[in-house]
């Protein structure tokens, strides 16, 4: 990603999003592990979509004793989630197995993100693996299956060709590969001229970044559709939105285009940075539409869609005291802290981002009630197979 052209005397990151982009690492107050509870929560409200999917898978049966079976999380980040996620599929598809008589494969479960994910974090919370299938059905404080970790895009081939069984992705998506490059240039008519976010920009800006997304998401398709096994079956979970206009993007737009857009503002008042920073700084998110969503499986025609569907995940912040302001203020500058923070630092230093998030704290805390009331977050969720 081009993030900036030269301002102010901080760090200015000219490296492509895919090497910068990650969550939060480690286990601090504002990292991603410590402040994704509302993806967990929203994937559980999803589990029987998810579990639907996986009876479309067509089982080896007698499961080859050499042939595993692979599933791959893309976009696994480096939470609890994931693991989370990989034990009931392996759980859901062995009790296949044993519904039909046999005893299940073994498993190899990969986990990818980009390069910069914290994959040392992840590794470290995965459990021992078992010593039998029995054993690690019986109990949850082991894995069975083997575990890798996958770095790179997922926007382009990570795995051999017709070798993973089933890929799931959740709250990944949206995340494009780049910022559109017309709405960082000023000569453009979708230049993003004093936004952070696409959330109440021109129709231009937002049809560059709608352009963007299914470009994206074709490149996704293509490579999916070369490595997944001809019975296989994809499980996709993003952020979506009801509104058919792209300028309108719902929770993410509260979450982007209100507050920390306000918090930048605040920063380009005092002086801190100028305007023109500012401006070289965008979200590199898209709540898509399930129409448009839509069209690019159908344009890809590589995947018969078993489910596609706008589904209400609900409210990003988890808080203990919805009344409590002072808690709601910092559930907000956290959870976006947790997954754009590493961009705010790479695009205007620790210092300077730590003032920034230190404003949204504040002002999510003057409209906690609002934040509390309106925020939610609408997911779009697909259930593809081999067509
Ligand atoms: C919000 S996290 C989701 C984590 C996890 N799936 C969960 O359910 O909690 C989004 C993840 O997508 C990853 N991501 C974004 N763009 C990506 C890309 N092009 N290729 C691979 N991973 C990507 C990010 O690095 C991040 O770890």
């Amino acid at each position: 990603m081009k993030m900036a052209p030269k301002g102010n005397d901080v760090i200015v990151s000219d490296r492509k999003l895919e090497m910068i982009l990650s969550m939060k690492g480690g286990n601090g107050e504002a990292s991603y592990a410590n402040n994704s509870q509302a993806q967990a929560i929203h994937a559980q409200s999803m589990l029987h979509l998810l579990r639907e999917t996986l009876d479309n898978i067509q089982l080896m049966e007698p499961p080859s004793e050499t042939i595993p079976f692979a599933l791959a999380d893309l976009g696994c980040s480096c939470g609890n989630n994931t693991l989370y996620i990989v034990d009931v599929i392996i759980k859901h598809i062995s009790k296949r197995y044993e519904a039909s008589g046999y005893e299940p494969p073994e498993f190899s479960a990969f986990f990818s993100d980009l390069p910069s994910n914290d994959f040392n974090t992840l590794f470290q919370l995965l459990p021992p693996i078992g010593s039998s299938m029995e054993e690690c059905l019986a109990s949850d404080t082991h894995r069975s299956y083997f575990a890798a970790g996958v770095p790179g895009s997922f926007y382009r081939r990570l795995f051999p060709t017709r070798s993973i069984d089933f890929f799931h992705s959740a709250f990944s998506l949206h995340w494009l590969s780049q910022v559109p490059e017309s709405a960082l240039d000023k000569r453009s008519m979708a230049y993003n001229k004093g936004k952070v976010y696409i959330h109440g920009a021109n129709e231009h800006t937002a049809n560059a970044y709608k352009k963007q997304f299914q470009t994206d998401l074709a490149a996704f398709l293509g490579a999916r559709s070369k490595e997944m096994k001809r019975c296989g079956s994809m499980f996709l979970v993003c952020l979506g939105r009801t509104s058919a206009d792209p300028t309108d993007q719902g929770g993410p737009g509260i979450l982007f285009g209100t507050h920390f857009q306000d918090a930048w503002n605040d920063l380009v008042q005092e002086g801190l940075i100028t305007g023109e920073k500012r401006d070289s700084f965008n979200i590199p998110v898209y709540a898509s539409s399930l129409q448009e969503f839509k069209e690019v499986v159908e344009a890809n025609g590589s995947f018969v869609i078993n489910k596609l569907e706008v589904f209400k995940g609900g409210s990003p912040l988890v808080v203990k005291q919805p009344d409590d302001a002072a808690e709601v203020g910092q559930a907000l500058a956290n959870s976006c802290r947790s997954v754009a923070g590493v961009l705010v630092d790479a695009h205007i230093g620790d210092q300077l981002s730590e003032e920034l998030f230190k404003r949204v704290e504040r002002r999510g805390s003057c409209y906690a009630k609002e934040l509390i009331e309106q925020l939610q977050f609408f997911h779009i969720v697909a259930s593809l197979s081999f067509a």
